[in-house]
């Protein structure tokens, strides 16, 4: 997976991207991370990649020029298109490489994003700063927009970033335990069950007791049970999409169940 990143801050880049697991994988060659600086692809005596808007107003936007420029360049193709959807979508299918603009208006970044992205060689991601772009640059040169939250940023680069993490540790081998990236939080469309590890108790506290009995279908069930519990409880919304077998439902019905029968215990005694 190489990763193209368009900036005006490059210097954000390196200490993260030296890091750890992102670190070791560029190391082995599983992925490439380069970062273009956008100023280098003006040529007036200021560097100019900001202007004032037309019509006016406040804020600076940012100039079409470099940003094709730099991505025409980097990429040897002809990365425009025009208005037409069909050009559009043969222009991004013709490189086959998303041109992603990093901006609060994109759609909500998630795992399936992520997976989506992860089948692509190579990847572009523009960050903007200032008050926007331009909005030739959203109409003839990006394929998509990505937002990684409902608030807002300075820039796009630490949205740049989580996305390279969270797409680099879906690639082959990046991942020291190939089961790793599997049973992660999300991607399983459930919350993870609860992790414990040495000592067996701390401070008075102990780990739950069938964690110790080595017999792995009983563990394998509290943990698939644990993690229905987590996710009804802090994000029930998961479960309407999560892939749930037929246990998994009685499981969730019995802790309705329960539930209600408290609710209505407490409105009892009141
Ligand atoms: Cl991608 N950019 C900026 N500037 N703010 C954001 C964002 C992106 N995603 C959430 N907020």
């Amino acid at each position: 997976m190489q990763f193209e990143v368009f900036t005006l801050l490059p210097e954000v880049f390196p200490s993260y991207i030296d890091t750890s697991i992102i670190k070791r994988a560029r190391e082995r060659g599983l992925i490439t991370v380069r970062v273009h600086n956008i100023r280098d692809y003006t040529h007036d005596k200021h560097h100019m990649t900001d202007d004032t808007p037309y019509g006016g107003g406040g804020g600076m936007v940012m100039k079409p020029e470099p940003i094709f420029e730099a991505i025409e360049s980097v990429l040897g193709v002809d990365a425009s298109f025009d208005d037409s959807l069909e050009e559009r979508e043969a222009s991004a299918q013709d490189v086959n490489i998303p041109i992603i603009l990093l901006t609060p208006q994109g759609r909500v970044f998630n795992q399936s994003i992520a997976q989506e992205l992860s089948q692509h060689d190579r990847i572009v991601l523009i960050c903007g700063r200032y008050e926007g772009f331009d909005e030739r640059i959203r109409e003839h040169l990006v394929t998509d927009e990505i937002s990684i939250g409902d608030y807002v940023l300075t820039g796009g680069e630490l949205p740049a970033l989580i996305m390279i993490d969270s797409i680099s540790r879906l690639q082959p081998d990046v991942l020291g335990d190939p089961t790793g990236a599997q049973d992660d939080s999300h991607a399983m469309g459930l919350l993870e069950y609860p992790h414990y590890t040495r000592p067996p108790e701390f401070r008075g506290w102990k780990i739950p007791e069938v964690l110790l009995s080595g017999a792995h279908a009983k563990i394998d069930k509290w943990r698939r049970e644990q993690a229905l519990l987590r996710t009804y409880k802090k994000r029930p919304d998961m479960l309407e999409k999560a892939d749930l077998s037929k246990e998994d439902k009685k499981f969730l019905e019995k802790l309705k169940n329960e539930e209600e029968r408290e609710v209505r215990e407490t409105s009892d005694e009141e």
